[in-house]
């Protein structure tokens, strides 16, 4: 468990500010440390996802490819339960499946292994991406090893969620059951679809659906589920479920690709810039967030080793930012933390910062910063880099709470466990941090602007996290991003 107190003296009763009130004299995407390549980049969600992750890899995709037109944006994890929205022009452009990278023309963004893909929300996504883009500016792969979530696993899910506890905060995309098929060895993957004989691989699998489902009391033709586009429809018959599918089938297959020869040769050049996109957080890791309301995808950048059949390991990438909310922590789902907030701080936040969920429109939770909890989520992860958005949701007359450790049933100092029995168990201890005025913030895209507080609270998160911080967001809009990273 770890003391926080020699970072709050170093940083509130000492004024050392670690060098965050500059830029950082080298960029690690160029001058990386040893072992790593150079012009490697990769995002996760530092606590239960929703903290712009899109944002920022916008900002880098821009840094990196805008000018080059070349590169890789690579997805490891998840489907179509992430959310987040672009703004083009006056549009929003909400992405779930496809990385935010695809917006940039010459950019290759491949749907990694790791994935979950529902073809027909790709589709509706794709279409989506087009009609406010024109054509799609980037070259779309889908790994054809990717597995395949159908509405096979949604029905699975919703009927499961009458039998077991655990899956109750799911976002009803089929997640689970996807990913359990790889555990059972039995995955329908991208490639079954372009299979010539994907007729009978599919059929099969509905048979097995209709037993699992059956099993369950459930009846899978007439068992409702969710859409990207428009209201939840029935699964169908095995006839019309295989027709829905042969279309969508014959509008994915120039977008299937195997990847693997393509990553290996692009990621051998040091000079093709790589952007690795995660969804979701470590927070819904399995095996490091709150179980069991987790989601069962690899979310921490370890997912990249796997998703990449070993291509790519974790230390060779030359930056890992993890990105965080830079006051508060919010979550959506079932889990409880110990640090939630009471309901009229939750609730101003809730609305000054728009906390709701953008694939199922949810009410967030909001909750205090919880060190242990994000320290925890870093190291695990292997993070370097920190991405603090959301600077400007500070308010003058309310200190910024951290929870500095728990106190377990005993009243014995504790720590973070990924265990949400354990979890129910402690109680948070807090220490109140000096405040700024996040409106004065808003918009705010250089570092001398920031008033001494937010430089102090950014220098004692960067400090008790062990992570540099690499940007910061202080508003929706583009411009309102200030960089610790050079150039
Ligand atoms: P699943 O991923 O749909 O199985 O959901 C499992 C848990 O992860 C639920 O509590 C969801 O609310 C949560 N979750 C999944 N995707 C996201 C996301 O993109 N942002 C925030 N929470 C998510």
């Amino acid at each position: 468990m770890t003391n926080f107190s020699e970072v709050y003296e170093a940083v509130y009763q000492r004024g050392d500010l670690g060098g965050i009130d500059r830029r950082l004299a080298v960029n690690p995407l160029t001058n990386p440390p040893a072992g790593a390549r150079p012009n490697s980049i990769a995002v996760e969600g530092g606590a239960f996802g929703d903290e712009g992750k899109g944002r920022v890899v916008d900002e880098v995709c821009g840094r990196m490819i805008g000018v080059r037109h070349q590169g890789v944006v690579y997805r490891w994890n998840g489907g179509a339960n992430a959310g987040h929205t672009v703004i083009v022009g006056e549009r929003r452009l909400a992405l779930h499946q496809v990385p935010s990278g695809a917006l940039f023309s010459g950019v290759t963004v491949v749907l990694g292994k790791g994935m979950v893909i529902h073809p027909g929300d790709l589709l509706a996504e794709i279409a989506e991406v087009r009609a406010i883009a024109g054509e799609l500016p980037a070259t779309l792969q889908v790994d054809e090893m990717a597995v395949l979530a159908l509405d096979t696993h949604r029905a699975l899910e919703n009927v499961l969620k009458t039998w077991a506890e655990g899956g109750r905060g799911a976002t009803g995309r089929g997640i689970s059951p996807a990913y359990a098929d790889v555990l059972f060895r039995h995955p329908l993957r991208v490639r079954d679809l372009a299979a010539e004989d994907w007729r009978d691989r599919l059929s099969r699998h509905y048979d097995l659906y209709t037993a699992l489902v059956g099993g369950l009391g459930g009846d899978l033709a007439g068992q409702p589920v969710a859409r990207l586009v428009g209201g939840p429809i029935p699964v169908g018959g095995k006839a019309e479920f295989l027709a829905r599918l042969g279309e969508q089938r014959a509008a994915l297959l120039p977008f299937i690709h195997s990847v693997y020869g393509l990553i290996r040769d692009l990621w051998a050049d040091p000079a093709v810039p790589f952007i690795f996109e995660g969804a979701q957080a470590v927070g819904l890791d399995p095996r490091f967030g709150v179980y069991p309301d987790v989601t069962s995808s690899d979310p921490t950048f370890h997912g990249i080793v796997a998703s990449t059949e070993g291509l790519i390991q974790t230390g060779a990438i030359a930056v890992r930012m993890a990105t965080l909310k830079a006051t508060y922590t919010s979550s959506v789902g079932t889990r409880r933390l110990p640090t939630m907030m009471a309901p009229d701080l939750a609730g101003r936040i809730r609305e000054d910062a728009h906390e709701y969920g953008a694939t199922t429109k949810r009410p967030r939770d909001i909750a205090h910063i919880d060190l242990p909890c994000l320290r925890f989520f870093a190291q695990v992860s292997g993070a370097t880099h920190l991405v603090l958005t959301h600077l400007d949701i500070a308010y003058p007359d309310v200190p910024v709470r951290v929870c500095t450790h728990y106190l377990d049933a005993q009243g014995r100092p504790a720590g973070y466990r990924p265990d949400q029995v354990y979890l129910d168990s402690v109680q948070a201890q807090y220490r109140d941090l000096p405040s700024w005025d996040g409106a004065a913030v808003c918009n705010v895209s250089r570092l001398d602007d920031l008033p001494d507080a937010a430089l102090r609270y950014i220098a004692f998160l960067a400090g008790a996290l062990g992570v540099t911080p690499l940007f910061g967001t202080t508003g929706p809009a583009r411009e309102a991003l200030i960089a610790w990273l050079p150039g």
